[in-house]
């Protein structure tokens, strides 16, 4: 536990309360409320929890003043640029980065579980091949309980590890699979010779007629995408995984609810709408209209990819995104992208724009992600399932550290009732 830093005194009516207060290794202090309720017979009331520390947690810290996002302690930027997927999978799971040889030992763990067991290919066709890929993946790594019931008690540390691996492996798989039959093309095995992100981008376009060598640049800005979305603290997706570990769920079952959770247009949905957004807008002398649609109070329309609950700055993730975008179109040879321009110059003018200044509302990481994977060849519905591919180590490490928490309890908030007071039934006769 962090650092005792004294106690807040709080008075309701007659009862004094004094509550703890503790320091974290950064960042702001927090108020242990945990006996609140029973001392002083009030609740916190704290929709979207703006306030509220959930868990303690050694794995991601982000500073949204300062636009600052830590793996482990380490800045996602020097991250980005000298490390690799499987390596900040590494440090994510397990706290340190890994010497030579432990890169070695884990790569090689994971490639041994990159195929998923071959029944799994039948439970697809149970879809419509028009069902869009997240729902796809949301049944097929839920039903991943049903195929490996070997790594499914959370109480067997051995077990843990196993689902750990399985789901970090079988994952990329797992999404080419829903990509693959969402075109009507075969499944492609994966390869043991190919990297983490070159697997995927194989087993996604790859087809029985012909080779496909993997562009080591695309695997790069793929692998880079991966890391950029690893993980992010407790935000939605990743605080669902967490409520349904506490009930002692197994870890499948979790990692399928994140990925329901991930899928919201507000939350990882927004790559794939913020795409559509761009597209919609068309060309530059549209953005006006938009960004008056964005700041009026009656129309519900958002600008996708603007805005965070944290960042009250820039989101590092976008600034190294905005880079990659650039470098990946030039590479591919791409220019000119109406999308890209209408999306520098939609950033230019709303960070020029008193509204945006004044609520702090910044391009996040999914402002410049549909852009690459656009000119990757990716169609938008598969935005967000690379965001799930990408963000399934983060789900493990805190569901890992989640159920190896001794303070940890199961998950159950209270409310603020507001409805009717206690009151007989009535005969239908008498309503
Ligand atoms: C992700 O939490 C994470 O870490 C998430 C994530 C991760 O890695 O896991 O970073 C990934 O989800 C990134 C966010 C992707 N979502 C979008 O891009 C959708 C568009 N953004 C908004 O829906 C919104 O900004 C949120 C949901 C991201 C943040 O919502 P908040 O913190 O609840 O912000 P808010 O709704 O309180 O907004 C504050 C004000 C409001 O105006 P007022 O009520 O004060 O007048 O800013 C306005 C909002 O109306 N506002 C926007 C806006 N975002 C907020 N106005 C126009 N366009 C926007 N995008």
């Amino acid at each position: 536990m962090a650092e005792s830093k004294g106690s807040a005194q709080l008075t309701i009516g007659n009862t004094s309360l004094d509550l703890p207060i503790y320091s974290p290794t950064v960042g702001p202090d927090v108020l242990d409320i945990r006996k609140l309720y029973a001392q002083g017979d009030v609740f916190t009331y704290d929709p979207g929890f703006t306030s509220t520390a959930a868990c303690s947690s050694t794995i991601t810290y982000i500073d949204g003043d300062k636009g600052e996002l830590l793996y482990r302690g380490y800045p996602i930027e020097q991250l980005a640029a000298q490390s690799h997927h499987l390596e900040v999978c590494y440090l994510l799971l397990y706290g340190e980065l890994p010497s030579a040889q432990q890169m070695i030992d884990f790569e090689t763990r994971v490639t041994r579980h990159t195929m998923v067991h071959e029944q799994m290919h039948n439970f697809f066709r149970g879809f419509r091949r028009d069902a869009h890929p997240m729902a796809t993946m949301v049944g097929v790594v839920g039903a991943m309980s049903a195929f490996y019931h070997d790594s499914t008690d959370i109480e067997d540390p051995w077990q843990r590890e196993v689902a750990a691996i399985r789901l970090i492996a079988k994952i990329p798989t797992i999404a080419a699979m829903a990509y693959k039959y969402s075109i009507g093309q075969p499944f492609v095995y994966p390869k043991n010779s190919l990297d983490y992100a070159g697997n995927f981008l194989h087993m996604c376009f790859a087809v029985p007629a012909e080779d496909y060598v993997v562009d080591p640049i695309l695997a790069k800005a793929m692998d880079r995408i991966m890391m950029l979305h690893a993980d992010h603290e407790q935000n939605a997706s990743t605080s669902t995984v967490r409520l349904a570990g506490s009930s002692g769920a197994n870890p499948f079952a979790c990692i399928a609810a994140g990925i329901a959770c991930l899928w919201g247009p507000a939350h990882g949905g927004a790559n794939q709408a913020c795409l559509e957004m761009l597209r919609e807008i068309g060309t530059v002398d549209r953005i006006p209209e938009y960004i008056a649609k964005a700041k009026d109070k009656n129309d519900p329309f958002r600008l996708m990819g603007f805005g965070h609950r944290v960042y009250k700055n820039f989101d590092p993730r976008a600034k190294v995104m905005k880079e990659s975008a650039d470098e990946v179109l030039e590479l591919l040879g791409i220019h000119d992208n109406e999308t890209l321009k209408v999306a520098k110059e939609l950033e230019r003018i709303a960070l020029e724009d008193e509204y945006f200044v004044s609520k702090k509302l910044y391009p996040n990481v999914d402002f410049y992600s549909g852009i690459i994977l656009e000119a990757m060849g990716f169609p938008t519905a598969m935005f967000t399932p690379i965001f799930a591919l990408s963000r399934t180590v983060g789900w493990v490490a805190q569901w890992k550290e989640m159920v190896g928490d001794s303070d940890q309890k199961i998950g159950r908030p209270r409310q603020l009732y507001t409805g009717a007071p206690r009151r007989d039934y009535s005969d239908v006769e008498n309503r």
